[in-house]
């Protein structure tokens, strides 16, 4: 056993979990036991939370229940603000801002490391929306906005970006993607969090972590990059164009390509559904409609490119289009999309600690042995 090394862990099952379903090859996505395109574009992102918490959607009374308690856990103290008032005025990125604010959230509130687990999972997934755009209104020379008890999740995380109470198709739009991504297996921030649990340490910490292990760009950092490579293609009316030269320049398109499916992210679909809805209603259509040829053409493109590997849309495709189409700045796509995962590293992490074993794997030494000590001043 330790004479094989399993680099990044392909294919070796660490955990049992309820929580998501992933088969790469018929690009198929379980949330909780539903389909990601039943849940995402029907549940509230509390009800989404509430599925993972608890193995089953929540009756009408306990959905109101539940909301008014994440509602009720949105504030954040002085100290807090402080923090992210700094880090906004030392142009510090969003991401580390966010994992400054959740380590220190639980300053002057009872709910923190020393809490339940329960208690510490809903403070973390309440307060990431209010951290996130605290930062945000300073970066703007802006007092932060307080959040709202009365508005749902999503649409207090908008209305807190911008003191405006957002349109119902923006809401519905960024509601849509946060249950979209809210779990998806044992992806390396999730893994992160349960390492974290599972020495028995704290959910605070283990969000602290995650957010950390988020922060890297080979796991949530390509919507920035595909929203601002859609605007050079729109810019330019020229796609086919803007793809040849990217390929033969040997560079990777965004929003293309996925390390475990084989087939278009199933992901793709609801955002783009939910994309068009929403552009439909309120947004750019022609800037959609470049959108949509694009991908057509980089498909094809990409086959042509390398025919012997599915090259498909993946998930950050129309996550770049759908927030930026509901106004989420291109800095907060990421800090967004921690907003949507908390929802996840926190089932996982409880999960981990109803059948706990410290995760503790093994490494293969290649270093010296047999050297012997010599003091400073005789080397
Ligand atoms: N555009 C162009 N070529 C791509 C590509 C893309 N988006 N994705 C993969 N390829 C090519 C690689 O260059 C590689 O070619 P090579 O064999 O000549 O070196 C081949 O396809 C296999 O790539 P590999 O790195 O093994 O794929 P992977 O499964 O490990 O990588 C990603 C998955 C997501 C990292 C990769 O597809 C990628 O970089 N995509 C763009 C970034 C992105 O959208 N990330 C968000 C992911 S949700």
């Amino acid at each position: 056993m330790e004479d094989q090394i399993s680099r990044g862990l392909e294919g070796v099952a660490v955990a049992e979990t309820r929580l998501s379903y992933i088969d790469g090859d018929a690009g198929e996505l379980v949330i909780g036991g539903f389909p990601v395109e039943e849940l995402a574009p029907n549940a509230a992102y509390e009800e989404s939370v509430f599925l993972l918490l608890h193995d089953r959607l929540p009756d009408a009374e306990e959905l109101d229940a539940f909301r008014a308690d994440l509602a009720a856990r949105r504030g954040v103290g002085g100290e807090v603000q402080q923090v992210l008032r700094q880090a906004a005025a030392e142009d510090e990125p969003a991401m580390d801002a966010l994992r400054m604010g959740v380590a220190a959230a639980n300053l002057g509130h009872d709910d923190g490391g020393d809490a339940d687990p329960e208690t510490q999972a809903r403070r973390a997934i309440a307060v990431l929306p209010t951290i996130v755009a605290t930062y945000w209104r300073y970066r703007q020379g802006k007092d932060p906005v307080e959040p709202r008890e009365d508005l749902r999740h999503a649409a207090n995380y908008l209305y807190m970006l911008t003191g405006e109470e957002p349109g119902d198709a923006a809401a519905r739009g960024l509601e849509t993607y946060l249950n979209s991504v809210v779990d998806h297996g044992l992806n390396a921030s999730t893994f992160s969090a349960r390492v974290v649990v599972s020495t028995e340490s704290d959910l605070v910490s283990a969000a602290t972590a995650a957010v950390g292990t988020l922060k890297g760009p080979l796991h949530g950092g390509a919507p920035g990059p595909a929203l601002e490579m859609l605007r050079e293609v729109h810019a330019s009316d020229d796609p086919e164009g803007y793809v040849r030269e990217k390929l033969d320049a040997g560079e990777r398109l965004m929003g293309f390509g996925h390390r475990v499916y084989r087939t278009r992210d199933p992901r793709a679909a609801v955002l783009e559904a939910a994309a068009e809805r929403f552009y439909g209603a309120d947004g750019d259509t022609e800037f959609f409609g470049t959108v949509r040829s694009f991908e057509d053409i980089a498909v094809d493109l990409l086959a042509e490119h390398k025919p012997d590997r599915t090259l498909e849309t993946n998930v950050e495709f129309y996550t770049a289009v759908l927030l930026d189409g509901v106004d989420v700045p291109r800095e907060l796509f990421t800090t967004t999309f921690a907003i949507s995962r908390v929802g996840g590293w926190m089932a996982h992490a409880l999960e981990q600690r109803e059948d706990n074993r410290l995760i503790r794997p093994v490494s293969r030494y290649v270093g010296d042995t047999g050297r012997s000590w010599t003091p400073a001043a005789e080397r």
